[in-house]
């Protein structure tokens, strides 16, 4: 099995750039279902998720150019298919995306249901209310939704969570209603307005972006556009700690700075030297331990919880005793298990993780268990005593775009070795 083997405790030096983000490219293909034409996406990032996306458009009969570094030409003049096989959504539950632009366009859409996800139950049934509220009939038979409606019609949806996804397919299907769309409790999150920007270049009428009220009026037909994925501020997030761990110094450019003003605040509370240098380069430097602080994940603007294991990793070799609270998944600390096998002394209650910092951690066999908690176990390896395998890459894969090359062209001893590694023992 690929894995990764990490030599710690060498300090990271130099310039990392950061792709476009992942959850801004999967709405934004998800798009161009909209409406026929030719669609140019730039900064499109190399990752397994894009991938299987890409994948499941091919086979709806949409047109995918890759052409050089990161630019993609969408075309869905033809579509041939409504339905999103399982095979498909079991591997990248995202592809739900594809639900509301195909009921409206198509009027009808057949999308397998996502099923389970290691960090928790993660539900569709706020997608699948808004489209009822918007006139969509729904059946759900053999582990497939099955959605037709003649023409969505403008509705008012309030969700009891802020969905991300949930607010992205809505958006994109109340772009083509008949009506208005008003969603309260509305997902605020940087990717929602990229998305939200796309579907306003291709004609949709949508005011509110970036706040908990959106509202869309509806037209009949959209248009093509270009447009260039955002980066990606949970890469840049998971790259600012990664001095958090190793230490040195790291210049972080293509980002967004102030989509990570809640990660910059709770990282300079716990010592790292911070500065914005740039409209997109962030420096960032760890001159001694770093201090415990509490960390509790919000939506957006809060704390994010797809930068929670990461920051956990810090919080393992900090001062004293820290508290993780994660707000938003039911169960997103399977990488606690796997961070104790190196020597962090973490205790779980509840939803909260209490984390009494130790000297050091160690290297060691581990496995990674869900694409954020990889991230952390590569963390963890760059700050540990002696060598660390991190096992389970398909995970790492999926979200972080050649993150073995990117840190150790800044001087991490790391690389990408398939085979199996020798384990002491027998690996959970
Ligand atoms: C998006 O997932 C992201 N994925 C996740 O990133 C991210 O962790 C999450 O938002 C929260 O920020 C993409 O954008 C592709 P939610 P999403 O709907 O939309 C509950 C990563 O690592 N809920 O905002 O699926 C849900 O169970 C991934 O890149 C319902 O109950 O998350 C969760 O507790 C992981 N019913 C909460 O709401 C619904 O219909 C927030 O989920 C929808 C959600």
């Amino acid at each position: 099995m690929a894995h990764l083997e990490i030599k710690g405790g060498r300090a990271l030096k130099g310039t990392i750039r950061i792709s476009g983000a992942k959850n801004a490219a999967l709405p934004i293909l998800s798009a161009t279902l909209l409406s026929e034409g030719r669609f140019k996406l730039r900064q499109v990032p190399e990752l397994e998720d894009v991938r299987i996306l890409i994948e499941l458009l091919r086979e709806l009969g949409v047109s995918v150019q890759y052409r050089e570094q990161g630019t993609v030409f969408v075309d869905s003049s033809k579509l041939e298919s409504f339905e999103a096989p399982y095979d498909l959504v079991r591997r990248m539950r995202a592809s739900v995306l594809v639900l509301g632009p195909l009921v409206a366009r198509l009027g009808k859409a057949r999308v397998s249901l996502p099923g389970g996800c290691a960090i928790g139950a993660r539900p569709i049934d706020f997608h699948l209310k808004g489209l009822e509220l918007m006139g969509a009939k729904l059946e759900i038979r053999e582990g497939f939704v099955e959605a037709r409606a003649n023409r969505l019609e403008g509705a008012r949806i309030y969700f009891d969570i802020p969905s991300v996804t949930g607010t992205e397919n809505l958006m994109m299907a109340a772009s083509l209603a008949k009506g208005n769309t008003v969603i309260e409790n509305a997902a605020r999150e940087p990717e929602v307005v990229a998305l939200g920007r796309l579907l306003q270049d291709m004609g949709a009428k949508i005011k509110g972006l970036g706040t908990d009220t959106i509202k869309i009026e509806g037209t009949k037909t959209l248009r093509p556009a270009t447009c260039t994925i955002i980066p990606d501020r949970i890469e840049a997030g998971t790259y600012l700690m990664a001095v958090g761990a190793a230490g040195g110094e790291l210049i972080i450019e293509n980002c967004v700075p102030e989509h990570l003003e809640a990660v910059i605040l709770k990282l300079k509370a716990a010592g790292l030297k911070i500065k914005v240098i740039d409209a997109d380069k962030i420096k960032v430097k760890r001159r001694r331990r770093l201090c415990s602080v509490d960390v509790k994940t919000q939506p957006y603007p809060g704390f994010p919880t797809d930068l929670q294991a990461q920051i956990m990793v810090l919080m393992s070799t900090a001062g004293k005793l820290s508290v993780i609270t994660e707000t938003i998944f039911e169960n997103r600390f399977m990488h606690v298990a796997e961070l104790k096998r190196l020597g962090a002394d973490i205790k779980v209650e509840g939803r909260s993780a209490i984390v009494r910092g130790v000297k050091h951690l160690n290297g060691a066999p581990v496995m990674a268990t869900d694409l954020r908690a990889s991230a952390s176990l590569v963390l963890a390896g760059l700050g540990a005593k002696g060598t660390t395998i991190v096992q389970g890459l398909h995970h790492l894969d999926r979200g972080y775009e050649r993150m073995d090359e990117k840190l150790s062209a800044v001087g991490a001893r790391i690389k990408r070795v398939n085979g199996t590694p020798v384990q002491e023992g027998k690996m959970s």
